[in-house]
């Protein structure tokens, strides 16, 4: 008999958590990110133009606060049973200006739910925004936004300006029957 986790959204909403990083950790993750993108270790995103990314696993050169902050993001939801999710893991995503999210449906295999759990580090001047099955999803740098991409179609709005949007993805799966 598998734990169930009533903490996490339902499998047809949003969680959000405001000021999820403290602003210490903000500083140390966003300026992480500033240097892995201008030092190319961001991949291009053949997913679309104005799109870098890369995913990182332990053993990767990030800063102690990554791990921490993924662990929280996982304990936040009194989760215990859980893997990494194997295709995208745990990324940081980059859109400069121009650069936005499709609108699309990540996989699941059929006996779990992928869980996303979203960190802006970096919202740009304008666009950038969030959205999940249509719905607008308000929020600022330091938020983080859980939601099972699977099910959820999901996008973001064209960046606008030169503040580049950072967004740090930590993807887990858990039993199916785990979810409320
Ligand atoms: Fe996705």
């Amino acid at each position: 008999m598998s734990a169930v986790y009533p903490k996490l959204p339902k499998v047809n909403d949003v969680a959000i958590e405001s000021k999820f990083l403290s602003t210490d950790e903000h500083s140390v993750l966003l300026s992480w990110a500033e240097d892995e993108f201008s030092h190319g270790r961001l991949k291009t995103n053949p997913s679309g133009p104005f799109r870098y990314f890369n995913r990182y696993e332990k053993g990767d050169s990030v800063p102690d606060v990554f791990w921490e902050v993924r662990q929280r993001t996982i304990s936040n939801f009194s989760i215990t049973d859980y893997e990494d999710e194997p295709k995208f893991r745990c990324f940081l995503g980059c859109n400069t200006e121009g650069g936005f999210v499709g609108r699309h449906t990540d996989s699941a295999p059929p006996d779990k739910h992928h869980i996303r759990m979203n960190i802006m580090v970096s919202k740009p001047l304008r666009g950038g925004i969030p959205f999940v099955n249509g719905k607008t999803i308000d929020i600022e740098e330091r938020d983080m936004w859980c939601f099972f991409p699977a099910i959820m179609p999901h996008a973001s709005s064209p960046v606008l300006g030169n503040r580049n949007r950072f967004v740090l993805s930590i993807g887990i799966l858990v039993p199916r029957n785990s979810v409320p």
